[in-house]
């Protein structure tokens, strides 16, 4: 299928999202620069922008100005670049390599990145509540609390703390679809639900877009675990084949290949389908939904 708004969009908020990192992290100028400047070697350049495109996608439906969609899809990138800079430490995946270059406690050292990734998670917070994020205080709260209800333990770290258990097994598909949900559709629903409420819907016009959020999140892991198993490792710009080294239950080794390529199919049919009442404004939607399945990296 054609994805004509798909690619101009990436390469757009590609741009965005690193000018506003670059304006936002500045070095200071004293012994703290080896900091920001880890911070700011793991934040510019490299990811695909998922969850500042699907909140700036979100929000441009609703007339939102592009600015406020950009300081806030910064801050849940600052999130999301945390969560890969600790995912990768000796103590988790032990990984080397990221977006095609060596993984922040290689380029620097592990305090460092500890370091990086604590910051980072206090600097997405100082942009949601910054005056300048929205001139209305409970829009800046609401956006804060969803989140950081998306990060912590009901959210990403609590799916983190899911996904090291289920290197021990016994994990059935139930309990492999709540900790995917946790550890990577909590965000992804998050940058949904910040472009709704930059938008200013009211609560009952949100649950078409929760539906649509929450099946691209599970299909969204389902295809990151499908990378892993058959990807390439030169496109993904990290190490490939850990999980089954790691002896972890995913999608793919409960249901094997097929079935989970099938299973993520499904699933993004079923999101855009949560669509269906939207016009062309959703049509962003709807491609950032089938890339999210035939994406390479
Ligand atoms: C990778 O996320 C880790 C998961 C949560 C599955 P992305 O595939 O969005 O990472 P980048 O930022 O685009 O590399
Ligand atoms: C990481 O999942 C999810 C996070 C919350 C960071 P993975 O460990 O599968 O992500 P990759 O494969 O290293 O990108
Ligand atoms: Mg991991
Ligand atoms: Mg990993
Ligand atoms: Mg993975």
């Amino acid at each position: 299928m054609a994805e004509p708004l798909l690619k101009p969009a990436l390469v757009q908020i590609a741009r965005e999202i690193d000018a506003s990192f670059d304006a936002l992290l500045p070095l200071s100028g004293d012994a703290r620069d080896r900091l920001a400047e880890a911070m700011r070697y793991a934040a510019i350049g490299g990811g695909k922008r998922m969850r500042p495109l699907l909140l700036a996608a979100t929000a441009g439906m609703f007339g939102v100005d592009r600015t406020s969609a950009i300081r806030a899809g910064t801050a849940i990138e600052a999130i999301h670049v945390y969560s890969l800079i600790h995912d990768d430490l000796p103590a988790m995946d032990d990984d080397d390599l990221r977006h095609g270059k060596p993984t922040v406690h290689k380029a620097f050292d592990e305090a460092t990145a500890v370091l990086a990734g604590d910051a980072l998670h206090a600097f997405a917070f100082e942009v949601l509540s910054d005056p300048a994020m929205s001139g209305d205080p409970f829009v800046r709260i609401e956006l804060v609390r969803t989140l950081a209800c998306a990060s912590g333990l009901h959210g990403m770290a609590g799916g983190q703390m899911m996904d090291i258990a289920a290197e021990n097994g016994g994990f059935d598909l139930q309990a492999v679809t709540r900790l995917q949900q946790l550890k990577t559709g909590a965000l992804l629903a998050a940058a949904v639900e910040m472009g709704a409420i930059l938008g200013r819907l009211p609560a009952d016009g949100r649950t078409p877009l929760r539906g649509y959020a929450r099946d691209i999140g599970l299909a969204f892991q389902i295809a990151d675990d499908l990378l892993d198993a058959e990807g390439d490792e030169a496109s993904a710009g990290k190490a490939l084949r850990k999980d089954a080294a790691a002896g972890k239950e995913t999608f793919v080794s409960l249901l094997g290949l097929e079935r989970a390529r099938e299973q993520a199919r499904r699933l993004v049919d079923q999101a855009v389908q949560h669509l269906s009442h939207f016009g062309q404004e959703a049509d962003l939607l709807r491609e950032v939904a089938r890339f999210i399945i035939e994406r390479d990296h």
